[in-house]
Parts: structure tokens; C-alpha cells; sequence
């Protein structure tokens, strides 16, 4: 089983200064950082784009794990993996090449991740499942910060890390939507390596001790 992760995202930071709220989360010795990257189509919300993911990379050596909810990711990849991505993950939703998206992801020398939304049943990206590094599961309609977790996404992530486990396959689960420390321990039990927390880490006041209990997890 993976050590547990936390990925703060920044679509809870600071707006009007995003290389602060990165900063912040270097500062608590917390590795990764989750960007949200949505293009109005594919989810009813727009953040940025690649030229303020290349800005914060200059400032910052965490991990960008850069999660596209885009209708055409597969022409944005290159620009993304330029900007300094870390890890970009793609939704299995949009009508493209999948498996060619996923495999020049690699090739651009990033991690790929496979993301699917709540209505999405796992059955969707288990043809994928040899190609990914990381599997995440939406537990909440993707757009929006601050919605409440879907508890019925939970079946959805034990039997994805069933296939892991049968398979012996190695890619990351990670788990992104109204994630706190009182539903983490839940996903945490099935199957659950990689959180994203927005709201709850960026709103908690006392944020080191957020990162301290999801790394005990
Ligand atoms: C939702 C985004 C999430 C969001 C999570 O569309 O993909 O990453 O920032 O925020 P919280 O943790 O507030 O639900
Ligand atoms: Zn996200």
C-alpha cells in the first residue's frame, strides 16, 4: 500500500496571490499541490491556464499534479507538461484518444492519471488501468469547491482497488471532492493513497496539523 499523500488544491488558495498559497503548502513540508485547470465546457467554471502554472513553477518544487477538466485535453498536454506538470491527469468523460493521450503524457516526461466522474462507473477506465499512474475518483461533481463528499463513491474505490490489487498493478488512487479528515479514514480503508483537500486544508486554521494527521493515515 502507498504511504498516504495529501494534495492541497489551490482553487481554495489565495487568487490574487497563488504563489503565496503554494508557498504556504511547501512551508508545512507538504510535497504535492493539486491544480485545477477547467475550461468552461467540460465543467460550468473557468480557473488558468498554463501560463500561471509555468509562473508558480518558478517559485515552487512541489509536485504539480495538474488535473484537466477539459473537453479536448489532449491538445493542451504539451503546454501543460512545458509549464512544469508534474503528473496530468485527464477525465475518461470527453470523446478522444485515450490511450494515445495517457501514453504522451509519458512521453512528455510527466506522470498520467485517469480521472472519472461520479455518474462514471469504474468499468469505464479499467481498460486503462496497466497504462495510468494514478486513478482518481471524483467525489463530487467537478467545478466546484466546497460541495459536500459523496459517500456513495466508496464502493467504486474499493472495487478500482480490488483490480489493483488482483492485478498487481501499482498506479496511485486518489480520492478529490469535500475530502476532511473525518471522510479521509473512509477512503483511506478502501483502497484510498492520494487526498485532495481544498476547502478543508486552505480553511483549517491550525493547517500543519491537517498535513500531519492525513500522513499518519
Ligand atoms: C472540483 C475540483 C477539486 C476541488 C476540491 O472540481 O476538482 O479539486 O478543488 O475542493 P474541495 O476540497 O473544497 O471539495
Ligand atoms: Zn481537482
Amino acid at each position: 500500500m502507498h504511504a498516504p499523500i495529501l494534495a492541497p488544491s489551490i482553487l481554495a488558495g489565495d487568487h490574487a496571490n497563488l504563489a503565496a498559497s503554494a508557498q504556504l503548502v511547501e512551508s508545512l513540508s507538504v510535497t504535492w499541490i493539486h491544480l485545477d485547470i477547467m475550461d468552461g465546457h467540460f465543467v460550468p467554471n473557468l480557473t488558468f491556464g498554463p501560463q500561471t502554472v509555468a509562473a508558480l513553477r518558478k517559485g515552487s518544487k512541489l509536485f504539480f499534479d495538474t488535473h484537466l477538466m477539459l473537453a479536448e485535453p489532449q491538445r493542451y498536454i504539451e503546454a501543460f507538461a512545458k509549464a512544469g506538470a508534474n503528473l496530468i491527469s485527464i477525465h475518461i468523460e470527453p470523446a478522444y484518444d485515450h490511450a494515445a493521450t495517457l501514453k504522451r503524457i509519458r512521453e512528455l516526461g510527466c506522470l498520467n492519471g485517469i480521472v472519472l466522474n461520479p455518474g462514471t462507473p469504474a468499468e469505464a477506465i479499467q481498460p486503462f488501468l496497466d497504462q495510468v499512474d494514478l486513478v482518481l475518483v471524483m467525489t463530487v461533481q467537478p467545478g466546484f469547491g466546497g460541495q459536500p463528499f459523496r459517500r456513495d463513491m466508496l464502493p467504486k474505490i474499493a472495487q478500482i482497488d480490488a483490480w489493483r490489487r488482483e492485478r498487481g498493478l501499482n498506479f496511485r488512487l486518489e480520492v478529490d471532492g469535500g475530502i476532511d479528515l473525518k471522510n479521509g479514514p473512509e477512503c483511506r480503508a478502501a483502497g484510498v493513497d492520494t487526498f485532495v483537500a481544498g476547502t478543508s486544508f486552505f480553511g483549517a486554521a491550525d493547517k500543519a496539523a491537517v498535513a500531519q494527521t492525513i500522513a499518519a493515515w
